[in-house]
């Protein structure tokens, strides 16, 4: 392999958000552009672990302080991968159930970091470039630079992708023994704030640094989680690239998962079968334009706002709208957005968890997409909506700021408002359910936002541009 790209999460194998959409699908069409790649991440004991076979690669052990683990590399025997995929197996720390969420995360992403370097310590053919996904890797850049024991791995050049600031994986300093050995003059490159800061880390010794779009990267030197000054200073070797979406997973003419498959020719009778089956099994008029939101119910989607939002357009009756969520995180906005329920049934429902498949008859059938988002790193959801003939409405942030055009510029397409704020997003609503009633530039927009192009193609390419900028150095 060229390439091999590290991470918490990959699709199909565990999800929790884009990130595994991004994992999954860039080696792909890397691949397709010529280079070899390659996945490495946890095992986790899930679904997908469950209905799959694994060939042993490798066999060996890493410490943790006192601790010693056994681990195994296992690589994925499943032809619908279009590169290897490796899981590291490490009992009694990574084979569990979820990705994310347990007391000692930092100890299982630490060994699993250790246990990648080990496995690729004894490769023949070292890869050319390790990149490394959000903080959950960004150990790597460091130990392959400074662990005296991973010497040999110094000299690749090794990329750090942000898709997320604002979680960096801090841990006190009392768990230094953690580390392979290294010159402990070299501590400040793993330190922010007195405490072990695994994406500061990264940040300081990965070669490159990237971000999933353009305006992130400039947000991030104001908004960084008290990572801005760090971020701004090591400006030099970042740059933003735009995430791509998979259009093999992602298309609504062969989509699987959808209630009848549609292209832009015969979208108005596919959007309507898929609205109607969705309206047909949440309880919702089919006649009026219908709104959905589909994500984390966490601060950073804005997602608290959702229940007053909700409610002043189910008030308005200038909007006479339809609702629908998907989405899970904070139990008190689940429980909010689930006491909707009951004042306004018939326009309003809600699907509380994670339902993969949920998501993309969503997207297929809504009218509108909603995303006040307070950050928004890149955001496939309002990009798998444009593809499905969804129009998103966004607050101009990050990736979304740099996808969606107001359909008051020229040649716009989206609704778009300046802030995460109650009012601002009711009205973009209110600006949507306008748009809606003037169904001939409804539907010429619909067709017009199926055709935009957000394939990995060209992002995949820019992420091979750096590579070689890094290998010529
Ligand atoms: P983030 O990674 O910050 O959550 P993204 O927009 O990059 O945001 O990606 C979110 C991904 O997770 C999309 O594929 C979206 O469809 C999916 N998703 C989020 N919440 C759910 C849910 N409750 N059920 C199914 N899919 C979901
Ligand atoms: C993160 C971000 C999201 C981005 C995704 C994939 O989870 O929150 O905006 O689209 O990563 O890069």
């Amino acid at each position: 392999m060229e390439i091999i790209h590290i991470s918490a999460e990959c699709y199909p194998v565990a999800k929790v958000g884009g990130l595994a959409d991004v994992v999954g699908a860039l080696p792909k069409y890397q691949n397709k552009a010529g280079k070899k790649t390659a996945v490495v991440m946890p095992f986790y004991s899930n679904a997908f672990a469950a209905k799959n076979t694994y060939r042993l690669d490798h066999q060996n052990q890493v410490t943790l302080g006192n601790l010693t683990y056994d681990f195994e590399v296992l690589q994925l025997e499943n032809d619908s991968f279009e590169y290897p995929l490796y899981q590291i197996k490490i009992p009694g720390l990574l084979d569990r159930e979820n990705v994310y969420g347990y007391e000692d995360d930092t100890e299982r992403y630490v060994a699993f970091q250790k246990a990648v370097l080990n496995w690729i310590l004894q490769f023949e053919n070292k890869p050319k470039i390790i990149h490394c996904h959000d903080y959950h890797t960004g150990l790597i850049p460091f130990m392959a630079l400074q662990a005296h024991k991973y010497v040999s791995l110094k000299d690749i050049p090794s990329v750090l992708t942000i898709h997320n600031a604002q979680y960096q994986g801090q841990f006190s300093f009392d768990k230094l023994n953690y580390f392979p050995e290294y010159d402990l003059s070299y501590s400040g490159l793993i330190e922010w704030d007195q405490m072990i800061n695994p994406l500061a880390a990264a940040v300081k010794s990965a070669w490159a640094v990237t971000t999933v779009s353009p305006s992130y990267l400039i947000e991030l030197r104001s908004a960084a989680n008290g990572l801005e000054w760090l971020l701004d200073n090591e400006k030099g070797k970042s740059t933003g690239i735009l995430n791509g979406i998979d259009t093999d997973v992602w298309n609504p003419a062969t989509d699987p998962m959808i209630s009848k498959n549609f292209n832009k020719q015969n979208s108005l009778s596919g959007k309507r079968n898929n609205k109607m089956y969705l309206c047909d099994k949440f309880n919702l008029d089919p006649s009026k334009p219908l709104f959905a939101f589909i994500g984390r119910l966490v601060g950073e989607k804005g997602a608290e706002l959702l229940p007053q939002i909700f409610e002043n357009t189910l008030n308005n009756p200038e909007v006479n709208a339809s609702i629908l969520v998907l989405g899970s995180g904070d139990p008190a906005i689940e429980q909010a957005l689930n006491d909707l329920k009951a004042t306004h049934e018939g326009n309003y429902n809600a699907y509380i968890g994670y339902d993969e498949q949920l998501s993309h008859i969503i997207y297929a059938g809504a009218d509108f997409l909603v995303m006040p988002s307070r950050v928004e790193p890149c955001g496939l959801n309002q990009m798998y909506s444009l593809r499905y003939g969804t129009i998103p409405i966004v607050r101009s942030i990050g990736g979304l700021k740099d996808t969606i055009t107001d359909i008051s510029e020229k040649d716009g397409f989206g609704i778009c408002h300046e802030n995460t704020d109650v009012n601002e997003a009711s009205n973009a609503i209110f600006r949507a359910s306008e748009l809606f009633k003037d169904q001939p530039r409804f539907k010429r927009i619909r067709k017009q936002i199926m055709q935009i192009d957000h394939s990995w193609d060209s992002a995949a390419t820019n992420y091979i541009e750096l590579y070689q900028t890094l290998l010529n150095k």
